[in-house]
């Protein structure tokens, strides 16, 4: 994997959103995967500036969602649905027919799983998915020993993960669901170019066990190993564990001009 430092969370998600925007000049309709959390808006703040300005006509680009609680009533501020159009699709000025997610509300969860994971491949599959990263090494919700070939079902979050996510919920973890639907790592990995993010020193000990560790389900993220296009852009301190640091900055000063991210 490509790992690349870079001064701060801004400076990532101008990095992350140039990305987007040049593989959207060379495929219009590109489906682009997106995560939510707090991690990534800085790159939706960054694409939506290019698209405004005119650097990129975003016009056709198709979005799609990585994960969604279960059981929040439709239209909860915080269902990851509308997280999505709010920060993202509204903002690109896309209409809500160029984006698609799992049902968070089915009476069939599994068949809704199912469904979504069937939706992608139709659509030509993800051409770029944006991925955050949990303190406990988590990519969209597949929990530490997640199946590393799984595929899109429920999940059971992590004590530490709702902890985590209580701050979109008024500081109350009991409004944090139990239940989440996530694409799984298999279907992530599926994905033609894959792209995380991870910025704070919160997220240090996760990065270094992602991509200095062994590739281990304990680690979920580690999986980024196996694909052959996945890049990991980290700020200074999500970087401070990361022994082979020097060797990253020195890879990417040095890599040839014309290649992107
Ligand atoms: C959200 C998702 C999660 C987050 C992760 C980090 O769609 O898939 O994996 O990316 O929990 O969240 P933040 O960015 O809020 O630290």
């Amino acid at each position: 994997m490509e790992v690349v430092i870079v001064p701060d969370a801004k400076a990532g998600g101008e990095l992350i959103a140039e990305a987007m925007a040049a593989l959207v000049r060379r495929k219009p309709d590109a489906l682009l995967g997106v995560a939510t959390g707090s991690t990534p808006l800085p790159i939706y703040e960054a694409l939506t500036a290019k698209v405004r300005e005119g650097e990129v006509d975003a016009s056709r680009a198709r979005i799609c969602q990585l994960d969604e609680y279960v059981g929040l009533p439709a239209g909860h501020p915080e269902s990851y649905r509308s997280v999505v159009l709010r920060e993202v699709v509204e903002p690109l000025g896309l209409s809500e027919s160029a984006f698609m997610g799992p049902d968070g509300s089915a009476e069939d969860v599994q068949g809704a799983c199912e469904a979504y994971d069937r939706a992608l491949a139709e659509a030509g599959g993800v051409d770029l998915q944006l991925l955050g990263i949990g303190t406990d090494g988590h990519i969209g919700f597949n929990e530490p020993c997640s199946s590393l070939a799984s595929r899109t079902r429920i999940k059971t979050l992590t004590e530490q993960t709702r902890v985590d996510n209580a701050r979109f919920f008024e500081g109350d973890i009991e409004q944090v669901p139990h239940h989440v639907i996530t694409q799984g790592i298999g279907t992530i990995l599926e994905a033609r170019h894959l792209v995380l993010l991870a910025t704070g020193e919160g997220k240090a000990d996760a990065v270094a066990a992602t991509v200095e560790g062994p590739v281990a389900s304990v680690v979920p993220a580690s999986a980024l190993q196996l694909h052959p296009h996945a890049t990991v852009v980290v700020d200074e301190a999500a970087a401070s564990k990361l022994k082979l640091a020097e060797y990253f900055r020195h890879t990417y000063a040095n890599k040839p001009a014309w290649q992107g991210l």
